[in-house]
């Protein structure tokens, strides 16, 4: 059953304070009569918090990340059973910031991929080209490989646990999103690959969100598209009536 998802990814905003002052804005504004599952992913040091707040509501929290390591010498990083032991479910991985600032390859984000699965976590796999690559027409050729070299490694039976999130890199963060057509022309290309790889079944029931300066004037189109099944909001899940406003979009 393909879910429809509004996940708000918070990059590296809110301290304590605002953080709960976010999710309480929240949880008065976000429909709960809907049928859309609704995520926040708000920075590691708040995670803990958010669950517990949010512990009697239909928000889910997600990790912006994790490392693919069981425990170790890895300063400043943190695991997959830590974030299961604060009650955390869901992580998204392969974030182009991630890749671009971070330097995280394919590989290891498909070594990410197969920690969090091992641990039962959902994963909100991020992947999208660049404009240059748009630009030179092999946008289709980096998202195939993307999908392929991050998260194709995976066996048929985990793909309940994963979200697929286009984010064309030249529509994060700057206001210029991908047409609605740009939108269902990729996501369709992507389940088609998926269908390839791994069967009807799968490729029909994997929720695919697009990201990418997504705001309250434009996710109804975005969103009415096929193979548009919810968003991964930036700037706008900052802000309590445009992230319900996006929810209440689908
Ligand atoms: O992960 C979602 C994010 O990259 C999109 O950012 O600000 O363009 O909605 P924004």
């Amino acid at each position: 059953m393909r879910h429809k998802i509004v996940a708000g990814n918070w990059k590296m905003h809110k301290n304590a304070e605002d953080t709960e002052d976010l999710l309480n804005d929240l949880i008065d504004k976000l429909p709960n009569d809907k049928d859309v599952e609704i995520i926040v992913a708000p920075t590691f040091v708040n995670l803990s918090s958010a669950v517990n707040h949010l512990e009697f509501t239909n928000i889910q929290v997600a990790a912006q990340n994790m490392h693919q390591a069981e425990s170790g010498a890895f300063t400043g990083e943190i695991s997959a059973d830590m974030l299961k032991s604060i009650g955390v479910n869901t992580v998204i991985l392969g974030h182009s910031e991630r890749r671009a600032i971070f330097h995280e390859t394919d590989s290891i984000i498909s070594f990410k991929v197969d920690a969090a699965l091992k641990h039962d976590l959902r994963v909100i796999f991020c992947f999208g080209e660049e404009l240059k690559d748009r630009q030179n027409n092999q946008h289709f050729n980096v998202v195939e490989n993307q999908l392929k070299d991050g998260l194709f490694q995976i066996d048929k039976s985990d793909w309940e646990n994963i979200v697929l999130a286009y984010e064309p890199v030249w529509a994060i963060g700057t206001g210029e999103t991908a047409s609605p057509e740009q939108a269902q022309e990729m996501h369709e290309f992507i389940r088609e690959t998926v269908r390839k790889a791994f069967g009807s079944d799968i490729a029909e029931n994997v929720s695919i969100l697009y990201g990418g300066s997504v705001k309250p004037d434009n996710a109804k189109e975005i969103f009415g598209k096929p193979d548009v099944d919810g968003g991964l909001i930036g700037g706008a899940a900052l802000k309590a009536d445009d992230f319900a406003a996006i929810a209440n979009a689908i």
